[in-house]
Formats: C-alpha cells, sequence, structure tokens
C-alpha cells in the first residue's frame, strides 16, 4: 500500500515549551484543514518543523514519539539554522525577491549554504520513510531544492511541489545568485503548482532563459522524465468561515464588540505583520480618506490587526516600528473623547473573534502590494455569505483578484484611487453589495480548499500516467 507525504516548513501544529510541560497547538490555517483529510489517513505522514527548540535528544525523541499519534514526523532546526535558513534564505533573500522587494533582498553565501543543509535535512526525513511507489507533496519556498534532492534517492517516486507565493518576472528572478540551482531543485518534482497563471507564465520563462528547456502547453522535458507546470488558485474552507458567521459564538462576541464601539461603520484590515501586504500605505490612504471626506469623522473606524511575524528579522521590525508610528499619529489628529479612528490589534485573535471581526466590518480593505493569494479576502466574502452586506476593496496584486473581479480593484500605489473606493464602498446601495457578494460566493463556494487540493492530485496522477505510457512507446 502506497502512502502519501506532505512536506512543509512548519507542521500543521506548535509546540509551545511551558513550565508545566510541552503544549501542541494545532494550526488554524487553511492548508492544514484541507491536507487534513489527507494526512490523517493510514499511514500517511507530514514532515515539518515543530515550531520551538529543544534541548536534548530525549526531549526531542519525546516529541517525534507524540508527533507520530498525530501522523507527522518532526525536522528538529538549531537556532542557528533557524537564523540562516529560515530568518535568512527563506525570509531575507526569497521572500523579498519573490515579492518583488529586491531592494531588501540579501545575497548571503551562508545563508545559502544553510538553505542547502537544511533541504537536505527535510528530504533525508522524507527518505527516511518513504518507498518506492508512495506520493510526496512538497510545500513553499523554503523547500525549493527538495524535489529533486528525494528524487536523487527515489527515481521513480511520484512528487508535487506547490509554491504558496508569486513567481517574479524573469527580470527579479535572474537578480539571484542562485536562480539556476533553484530551477533545478524545482525539477525534482513531478508537477510544479502555482496559484496564478501569471506566477506559471514567469517560471516558465525563467526556465527557458536560465536552463535553455523550452516546453509547449506547460510541460518541460527534463531528462526522460515530463515536468508538467500549471496553475491551481488556492481556495479556503468555505463551510468553516460561512458556518461560523452565524454561530451563536461570534452572535454573541459581535453583540458585545457593538456594544463598546457603539454606532460607527467599520472597515477590516488584518494580514501577517508584512511588508509584502501594504499596511503603511492603507494608512496613509485611510488618513488622506478622513481629510477629504471630514463628513465621515465620528462615522467610521478601522479594525487594524496585525498578525505578529518574523519578528526578529529587520525590516519586519522597522516596520511593526513604522505601522505603530503611522496608528498613533492618526489617531493622535483626529480622535475625539467617544471615538477612535483605528482600533489597533498587534496579536493574533481566536477564530470566533476573527470571524466577529468579519461580520461586523462594512467593508474589508485587503491591499496587499504582491500575495501569492491572499485567502483574507475570501473568508471575508464567505463570512458575509448569509449577511448579504458588506464590500471588498482588493488590491489587483493579489492572485486573489484573478478569481474575485467583483470586487472594487485598486492598485495600491495609487492613493487617490484607494479613496475613492472607500468612497465607493461606504456608498454602495445594498442591493448592489448582495449582488457582488454573491457573485463571489458562487465562486469559493465551489473552488474550496477540498477542490483545491482534489485538482492537484488529479493533475499529479495524470502527469504520472503521461510518464508510464510514454516509457512504453
Ligand atoms: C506565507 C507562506 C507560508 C508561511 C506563512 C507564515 O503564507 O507562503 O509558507 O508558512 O506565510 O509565515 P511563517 O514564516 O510564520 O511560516
Amino acid at each position: 500500500m502506497s502512502k502519501i507525504i506532505i512536506v512543509s516548513n512548519r507542521l500543521p501544529l506548535r509546540v509551545e515549551k511551558k513550565a508545566e510541560g510541552m503544549k501542541f497547538k494545532p494550526s488554524e490555517g487553511g492548508l492544514a484543514t484541507g491536507l487534513g483529510s489527507i494526512y490523517k489517513e493510514g499511514d500517511n505522514v507530514w514532515v515539518g518543523w515543530p515550531g520551538a527548540f529543544f534541548s536534548d535528544s530525549t526531549e526531542e525523541s519525546n516529541v517525534t514519539l507524540r508527533l507520530k499519534q498525530e501522523n507527522m514526523l518532526p525536522v528538529f532546526l538549531t537556532q542557528e539554522e533557524i537564523h540562516n535558513y529560515y530568518e535568512g534564505f527563506s525570509n531575507e533573500t526569497l521572500w523579498p525577491t519573490y515579492h518583488y522587494f529586491s531592494q531588501y533582498a540579501v545575497y548571503e553565501p551562508e545563508f545559502w549554504e544553510s538553505y542547502k543543509r537544511v533541504n537536505q535535512k527535510f528530504a533525508d526525513a522524507v527518505v527516511s520513510i518513504a518507498e518506492k511507489g508512495d506520493i510526496v507533496w512538497v510545500h513553499d519556498y523554503q523547500l525549493l531544492l527538495v524535489p529533486q534532492m528525494i528524487r536523487d534517492k527515489f527515481p521513480d517516486i511520484t512528487i508535487g511541489f506547490f509554491q504558496h507565493i508569486p513567481f517574479p518576472s524573469f527580470e527579479v528572478f535572474r537578480l539571484l545568485p542562485w536562480r539556476r540551482e533553484l530551477i533545478q531543485g524545482m525539477f525534482g518534482a513531478d508537477l510544479i503548482g502555482f496559484h496564478t497563471y501569471d506566477d506559471m507564465r514567469h517560471f516558465l520563462s525563467a526556465v527557458s532563459r536560465v536552463v535553455a528547456k523550452s516546453n509547449s502547453s506547460g510541460i518541460i522535458e527534463v531528462g526522460n522524465r515530463s515536468v508538467l507546470v500549471d496553475s491551481f488558485p488556492m481556495g479556503i474552507d468555505y463551510d468553516k468561515y460561512s458556518g461560523l458567521a452565524i454561530s451563536d459564538e461570534t452572535g454573541e462576541r459581535e453583540k458585545r464588540y457593538r456594544e463598546s464601539l457603539g454606532d460607527v461603520r467599520l472597515i477590516l484590515s488584518m494580514d501577517r505583520l508584512d511588508y509584502s501586504k501594504g499596511i503603511p500605505q492603507r494608512l496613509a490612504a485611510f488618513e488622506a480618506f478622513l481629510t477629504n471626506y471630514p463628513e465621515y469623522r465620528e462615522k467610521i473606524s478601522l479594525l487594524l490587526q496585525v498578525v505578529p511575524s518574523r519578528d526578529k528579522v529587520e525590516k519586519y521590525k522597522k516596520l511593526k516600528e513604522e505601522i505603530e508610528l503611522l496608528v498613533g499619529r492618526i489617531n493622535g489628529k483626529f480622535s475625539r473623547i467617544k471615538w477612535t479612528p483605528i482600533h489597533y490589534f498587534y496579536r493574533s485573535l481566536p477564530i470566533n473573534a476573527i470571524s466577529a471581526f468579519y461580520g461586523m466590518s462594512d467593508v474589508a480593505l485587503v491591499t496587499p502590494m504582491r500575495d501569492g493569494m491572499n485567502l483574507v479576502c475570501k473568508e471575508y466574502i464567505a463570512s458575509k455569505a448569509h449577511e448579504g452586506r458588506g464590500v471588498l476593496i482588493l488590491s489587483e496584486m493579489a492572485g486573489a483578484a484573478k478569481e474575485l473581479s467583483d470586487a472594487i480593484l485598486v492598485n495600491p500605489n495609487n492613493q487617490k484611487q484607494m479613496v475613492e473606493a472607500l468612497y465607493r464602498a461606504l456608498t454602495m446601495p445594498a442591493p448592489e453589495q448582495k449582488k457582488h457578494l454573491d457573485v463571489m460566493n458562487d465562486s469559493i463556494k465551489k473552488y474550496n480548499i477540498h477542490h483545491w487540493v482534489k485538482l492537484f492530485m488529479d493533475r499529479l496522477t495524470f502527469i504520472k500516467e503521461e510518464q508510464k505510457q510514454q516509457a512504453t512507446k
């Protein structure tokens, strides 16, 4: 019996070391839910970093034993590896480059060496449990070299790779000194997936420029193997968000928050702390709106949630300071005793609080400078399915904009356009809101996370069959 092995930098759970012992906190993320139906079955396994450091091998074996019950295999990383591979190469080299912030990228050979070593560690963990007929699904930019490293040991195994962040145009990608090795690492997969057609097109153009391989209809010949490249826009757990929106706990929270906030209309901004999300630009647009449309002062507030992320990386620390300065300045300038323009939360919130925020917000302002997909906008739409009220303002630089053309689409560099979009959203008649929400809901309900997983798996089976047929010709 063959099994499926999922590989990602983080496991779908976080181990926390507390004085009273270890805590195992499951992840709320969409990927964990979508792949839950796979990795929890039979002998299937999820391989990844448990998110904490352990003092000795006894502690590590305890964690390994405990995670085995959850069908997970941990890859333990040292503080130095986290510094060089995760904070360094993954998040100071690849992340900024792939999000078109190449001026932020550092090209540090030591980071690259660590990235190679840690990718080998993940590949070795997979190899230690893999058998010939297994299917391996590797996720995201932290593990670009893993597919080929596994292929070296198992020439016939089935490997899928999905990149959750954008793939930049070749003129940006070429800046990386290790561009060839990265592409060759990905080539170990049989299927390489991206969120959008444009990411796929950029990848194919990089392939033809860097390793001079031509392709037709997304199929690249690598040695005697055909590698398929395709796009799979990721969806959300639709039923979860539409269901939470009408749950008693969310309703009770909404009521409680409403009583404190009074009669203001709310605009929602909710992201991880990241410069790719365009938070300062969004705050500046909000400030310009209050300046240009003074009649809205005391009538609207911004709910600003920033989820802490990668806070050891310098650019993220700076961004936090920048956001806090801006929030302070805007609140200082416009606040009244009975009204706060921006309610700022720098922390993760429980899922029911998030659902209540979605439910209470008249407008969601989702304006990243660049985003592979963006799931917040889809969660907002799903949370509004029953109510039929709410307006989404969405950046055209988010992968989701390709699917959600019924949102008000904006260029996050165009402040005037963002201000006008806010005005349009706040004055949009209810029937028009419902019309757009219905169209978007139909689409994200159908193309949900389960659909995404199935589509990827079906394409992986398809390319493997093609390869077999070619071999017998
Ligand atoms: C993005 C990436 C994921 C990553 C997540 C959180 O969505 O595509 O691979 O896990 O951000 O970032 P973190 O660095 O905390 O894992």
